[in-house]
């Protein structure tokens, strides 16, 4: 990318884009910025480490980015969009991870700048988050593929208009976390049968890996991908059984539906109409 970086937050998202975006080749060191708020031992380990330029000048920050990234807590929002506001452009893309805070905030603060608001998942912290990403009224074609670029260093990016962004924290945003509680499961399930939990884990994680990598390199859907291990009358098929008898997929539609209601309501908005 031939354009200037500047990372505002660098916690856990400003870190993971930060390295994402550096070891991808996406934009070189001596072109992307970084600041925080006070924690200046992370600010200078992160510089040492990665050779970036770092800055508490907010408008020092925004002359020198062409792509400014917002990636600090919701809460912050507010502070962070005033005080960047003096110097924001239409020459650049602002591009906010904060969850909840929709666009149309963004835009009041700023005027007609572009911006881009994504929803990426903490998986970002291991190059592999799933991330949805929304322009705002004044990105186009271009702002867009350039927020892609910035997501594609961190993982898999996926379009999604703005009004589907509840939906996607409860799918994707919390999604790590079920599958976590699935290898705790499975883990559990190990030591019962008798593995030690060593094993057990080795196991698990592997297999979790192992079927998002064919679900994501196959890109078969995953009832095929189920179907063709699940033979009739067999040991997958007794398990799948049981998991249905349990209730697994109508628990798991529940737990999104739940954690997309949650979002709405952190951020103050009415029931979704359908829900
Ligand atoms: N972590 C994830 O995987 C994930 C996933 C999806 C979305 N997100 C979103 O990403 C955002 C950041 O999350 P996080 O986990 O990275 O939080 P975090 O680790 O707490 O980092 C927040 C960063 O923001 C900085 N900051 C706060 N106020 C600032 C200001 N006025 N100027 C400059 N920097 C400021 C903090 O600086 P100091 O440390 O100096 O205070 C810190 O570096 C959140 O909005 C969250 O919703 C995160």
């Amino acid at each position: 990318m031939d354009r200037s970086v500047g990372l505002i937050g660098a916690g856990n998202m400003g870190e993971a884009m930060l390295r994402g975006l550096l070891a991808s080749g996406t934009v070189p060191a001596d072109r992307c910025w970084l600041t925080n708020k006070s924690n200046d031992e992370r600010l200078a380990r992160l510089a040492r480490e990665w050779r970036v330029r770092t800055t508490r000048d907010k408008a020092r920050l925004m002359s020198a980015s062409q792509v400014v990234v917002l990636a600090v807590k919701p809460a912050d929002m507010p502070g962070v969009l005033e005080e960047i506001a003096p110097h924001a452009e239409p020459r650049h893309l602002i591009v906010s991870v904060a969850a909840g805070v929709p666009l149309e905030r963004i835009e009041r603060h700023l005027g007609r700048v572009p911006a881009v608001r994504a929803m990426p998942n903490t998986s970002s912290a291991v190059g592999a988050s799933a991330t949805a990403i929304c322009p705002g009224r004044w990105a186009g074609n271009g702002h867009l593929a350039t927020a892609r670029e910035v997501f594609a260093a961190i993982g898999r990016v996926v379009v999604v208009p703005e009004a589907l962004f509840d939906a996607v924290t409860g799918l994707s945003g919390s999604g790590p976390a079920y599958v976590y509680l699935l290898a705790e499961a499975m883990v559990d399930a190990g030591l019962r049968a008798g593995l030690s939990r060593d094993v057990a884990l080795a196991l698990v994680s592997q297999t979790i890996l192992g079927a998002g990598r064919m679900l994501a390199e196959t890109d078969e859907d995953p009832a095929v991908l189920r179907s063709r291990v699940t033979s009739p009358g067999g040991t997958t098929m007794a398990g799948i059984r049981a998991l249905e008898e349990g209730g697994f997929r109508a628990a798991v539609r529940h737990a999104v539906e739940r954690a997309a209601e949650r979002s709405r309501e952190l951020r103050g908005a009415p029931a979704h109409p359908t829900g």
